[in-house]
């Protein structure tokens, strides 16, 4: 909205007025310049104009106050830069302005009452806009740049037509809008979503009910650092979170690039909890319909057995998007039979149920003409119909994955047919040469861990008082890595000795479950009470991401986080203490 200047303030009136600026408020007469700003009263954020890095525009902005690097949060003005002759103020008609000559912006564009408001900037990074009797007339939480703050929303409420979503910026240099929204969709899946203009970019996998109410990300889950609410009511839903620790910074950013960002100021720099998407695979439909991703395999997309690609010519070309299409259509009925695909990630977007036996979910795929495609795990029986999406084949040698049956017309499936004893010893061999392969990759894996501990520490007897010390720093690029990575010793536990604290997982010491895996109290001999994360197989939590969490945990010895004790890998056992 740009409209012509209705009215101009004498210049000595502007000197006059801006002498007190060092203040948290601007009421009506004040003016913010281009070097002038408000700052929050316990000196967490600051509001003025700023200027990116190489470029000449100007913008209305938040940022940290104490921090150099990426500090700015909130921008008033996006879409209209101005330069160094503009100001900021209050209007005679109690609204939010950038005046530049003739030219105004209207941040708030309201029709008040009473003209006697202020803008206050708050510690949380809100800027609020009150009336004379401080009700909240508009607060730029309300009106989200591309960073999500603590006491933020991420949703909508259709009720009062609002929309908390998050716009990246065009380049690093460019706080216009950029082609990244991250927002939550309005379906009844509730997931969070990324979008790339109109289409999905990516997708969470979880989407927030009733139970499952943590975030898509594993870590801050652990580290009791975040407390994420969910909302949902008829009209309104939204996702906010607030930090248990008031001094801990820490936002998510969605950047230019499409790259969701978990970051925390840690040691006068921001390091990352999380990025999504995490790899191309990742990316929703990244090789369209029907087909897997492996991002060991070049090239990353292939079709599913039984599938070819819907345009030859567009796939050979390394463009995915139109996927792959049946081979022969499903005969709808016994004719159809399951192609077993081992150790992959599952499509999103599935129904799942709860059976008595593998029998009854195969034949409740195979009875169901839309179904095309299922997986058993534990009497929970999933349910794919129509196109699959974002199936990843993992590596053999990975520990996580599941199985997954894919539907196929009889004519495409395997025509060696084996007779079912060799088939059985088939699997009987695949399956003993998978954990031989497992056991002595968590061997050399533990033989690097341990270094000169020869077994894991026994956990009973283990001194509370003492903390992993830091160590050598190491550094990771890439795009789809985590950036910055700090090592830290941590002690290894036998699994035994954790067995022994716990009374043996029993149900009377089990003190909640997380997304991944039951949290279990255990008591050391000293009667020191410690907490017992024990990953769940099924949570598809590689050693990697153990590795990275064990190693976030232990550098964030904070006062009030539950301390990183050490952990316990045996066997298929993954512990966190
Ligand atoms: C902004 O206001 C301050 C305080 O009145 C003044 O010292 C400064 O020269 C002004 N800057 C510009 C660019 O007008
Ligand atoms: C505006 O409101 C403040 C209280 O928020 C009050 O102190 C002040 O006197 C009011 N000013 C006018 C001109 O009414
Ligand atoms: C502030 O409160 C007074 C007394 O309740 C009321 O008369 C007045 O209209 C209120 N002002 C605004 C702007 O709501
Ligand atoms: C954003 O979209 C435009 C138009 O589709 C494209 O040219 C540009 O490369 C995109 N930018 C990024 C960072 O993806
Ligand atoms: C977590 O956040 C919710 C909603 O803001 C709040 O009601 C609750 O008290 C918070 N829990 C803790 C432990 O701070
Ligand atoms: C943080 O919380 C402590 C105790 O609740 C309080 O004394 C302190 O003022 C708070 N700090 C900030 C910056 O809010
Ligand atoms: C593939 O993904 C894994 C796990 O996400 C990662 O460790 C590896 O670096 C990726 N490889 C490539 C080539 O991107
Ligand atoms: C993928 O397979 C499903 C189920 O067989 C089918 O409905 C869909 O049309 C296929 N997608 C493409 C792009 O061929
Ligand atoms: C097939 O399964 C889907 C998903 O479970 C269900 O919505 C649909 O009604 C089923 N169709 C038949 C014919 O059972
Ligand atoms: C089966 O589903 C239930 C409810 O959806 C869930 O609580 C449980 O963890 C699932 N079990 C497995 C092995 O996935
Ligand atoms: C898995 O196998 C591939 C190729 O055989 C190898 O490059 C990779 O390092 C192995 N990964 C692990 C974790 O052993
Ligand atoms: C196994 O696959 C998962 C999912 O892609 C990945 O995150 C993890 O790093 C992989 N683990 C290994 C050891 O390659």
């Amino acid at each position: 909205m740009v409209s012509k200047t209705r009215f101009w303030y004498p210049f000595i009136l502007l000197m006059f007025l801006c002498a007190g600026a060092a203040m948290d408020t601007i009421r009506p007469g004040n003016h913010l310049n281009s070097s002038t700003t408000v700052v929050s009263v316990g000196e967490m954020f600051e509001l003025g104009f700023f200027q990116p890095t190489d470029s000449e525009h100007y913008y209305v902005g938040i940022w940290y106050k104490n921090i150099k690097e990426d500090p700015v949060v909130w921008i008033a003005n996006r879409d209209y830069p101005v330069t160094a002759s503009a100001f900021f103020c209050i209007s005679d008609d109690g609204n939010l302005e950038i005046k530049q000559g003739r030219i105004i912006y209207r941040v708030t564009d309201m029709t008040l009452p009473n003209a006697n408001v202020s803008a206050t900037l708050l510690d949380s990074g809100n800027l609020i806009l009150r009336d004379e009797n401080s009700s909240i007339l508009w607060q730029s939480f309300d009106f989200p740049s591309h960073t999500y703050l603590p006491g933020m929303k991420l949703g909508y409420d259709t009720r009062i037509q609002s929309t908390w979503s998050y716009v990246s910026w065009k380049s690093s240099n460019d706080p216009s809008p950029g082609n990244f929204t991250l927002k939550l969709d309005s379906g009844p899946e509730k997931q969070i979503m990324i979008m790339n203009g109109d289409a999905i970019y990516w997708r969470s996998y979880r989407s927030w009910g009733d139970r499952d109410n943590f975030f898509e990300f594993p870590v801050e889950t652990r580290l009791n650092m975040y407390n994420f609410s969910f909302v949902s009511e008829s009209d309104t839903a939204y996702l906010t979170y607030n930090i248990y620790t008031n001094d801990t910074i820490s936002r998510f950013t969605i950047d230019a690039t499409g790259q969701l960002r978990q970051l925390l100021w840690l040691d006068n720099e921001w390091s990352m909890l999380n990025s999504q998407p995490m790899q191309p695979c990742e990316v929703y439909a990244y090789c369209g319909a029907n087909s897997s991703c492996s991002n060991m395999s070049s090239p990353i997309c292939s079709c599913l057995p039984g599938f070819k690609p819907s345009s030859v010519e567009f796939w050979n070309n390394g463009d995915f998007k139109e996927g792959c299409s049946r081979k022969n259509e499903l005969q709808c009925g016994k004719n159809d039979g399951f192609h077993l695909l081992t150790k992959v990630i599952l499509p999103q977007k599935h129904l799942t149920q709860e059976v008595q036996s593998f029998g009854d979910c195969r034949s409740s795929c195979l009875t169901n003409c839309s179904c095309s495609g299922f997986s058993y795990t534990d009497r929970n029986c999933s349910i794919w119909t129509g196109e699959l999406i974002n199936l990843q084949q993992l590596p053999v040698n990975n520990s996580s994955g599941t199985d997954f049956y894919l539907k196929l017309a009889a004519t495409d499936l395997e025509t060696k047919k084996e007779s079912s004893s060799n088939m059985r010893r088939t699997v009987i061999v695949s399956v003993i040469v998978t954990m031989t392969v497992f056991t002595s990759a968590f061997c050399i894996w533990q033989v690097k861990v341990k270094r000169d501990k020869r077994k894991g520490q026994d956990l009973l007897s283990f001194e509370v008082t003492m903390s992993p010390s830091h160590t050598k720093k190491e550094q990771c690029k890439g795009r789809w890595q985590v950036e910055h990575e700090k090592e830290v010793e941590i002690p290894l536990f036998s699994f035994s000795s954790v067995s022994a604290a716990t009374d043996n997982f029993s149900f009377s010491n089990k003190l909640g479950e997380g997304g991944f895996g039951p949290v279990y109290k255990g008591k050391l001999l000293k009667g020191d009470e410690v907490a017992v994360k024990r990953l769940s197989r099924q949570s598809g939590q590689g050693w990697d991401e153990l590795k990275n969490e064990a190693m976030l945990i232990g550098k964030l010895q904070h006062k009030n986080l539950v301390k990183l004790l050490g952990c316990c890998i045996e066997r298929d056992e993954k512990i966190l203490i």
